[in-house]
């Protein structure tokens, strides 16, 4: 694995300048995150957000950041959050980093998985557990939502199933799944929605409510009107 190899995973059709980093949790494993950008830029993921949130996501708790410089965005937040170790690196430390997804399983209840999911949840600041699936042809990434000491640097559920595909090289979706223990809908947030239409524009969202009813809606249906604009495309 090179840096390149990663930085073609990222999506920056804004900036059109990738980046990437690798996580290495107490754990002793690996994890990488990449730059998933947003045509409302403010939305973007950076990388050490994506890598440390999917760190989280799995129990693990981040240790060691490996970067190719030390400028990345964030980066400084989450050294101070977890009192990382940061090592700038000419290559990635490892040639195979986690692989989060799960091949298709016959009989597999996403309802099931999606409630035992919730216990992976860093809800410090709300008690408010989320998890999503995002679902392709073969398979499955997981979600949750993270939460950190700085509220504007955690991350939706939505969006950290989203940052492991990505991560993993995979940008072609079928469906996502959304599910919340509380409150009166499972609904992604409005900048989860800006997000999803982005990356799975036409595709089937099945929100499971917490009274254990069901809804599906398309993706473009849950933002009308929604923000575009052709002068920002492919820089
Ligand atoms: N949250 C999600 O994970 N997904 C959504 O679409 C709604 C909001 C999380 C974020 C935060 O951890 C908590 O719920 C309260 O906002």
């Amino acid at each position: 694995m090179s840096w390149n190899s990663l930085f073609e995973k990222s999506y920056t059709p804004y900036s059109g300048q990738p980046q990437a980093c690798i996580i290495e949790g107490t754990s002793g494993e690996f994890y990488a995150g990449v730059r998933i950008e947003n045509i409302s830029y403010p939305l973007t993921i950076p990388a050490v957000q994506a890598a440390c949130a999917i760190c989280l996501s799995e129990m693990d708790i981040p240790k060691t950041i490996f970067v190719p410089h030390n400028k990345m965005e964030q980066l400084k937040f989450w050294e101070a959050e977890f009192d990382l170790n940061v090592l700038s690196t000419k290559e990635p430390p490892v040639e195979q980093v986690e692989n989060l997804f799960h091949p298709k399983e016959s009989e597999f209840s996403p309802l099931k998985r999606l409630k035992q999911l919730l216990d992976q949840a860093v809800v410090v600041n709300s008690d408010f557990p989320v998890s999503a699936l995002l679902f392709t042809e073969h398979g499955f990434f997981e979600g949750v939502n993270i939460e950190v000491s700085g509220w504007t640097h955690g991350i939706c559920a939505e969006r950290v199933a989203i940052s492991k595909a990505f991560a993993h090289g995979t940008t072609e979706f079928t469906k996502m799944e959304i599910h919340t223990r509380k409150g009166e809908f499972s609904s992604p947030c409005g900048a989860c929605r800006q997000v999803i239409t982005e990356l799975l524009p036409y595709h089937t969202l099945k929100l499971h409510h917490s009274d254990g009813t069901l809804s599906e809606h398309l993706s473009v249906d849950l933002l009308p009107f929604s923000f575009k604009s052709s002068a920002l495309n492919n820089k």
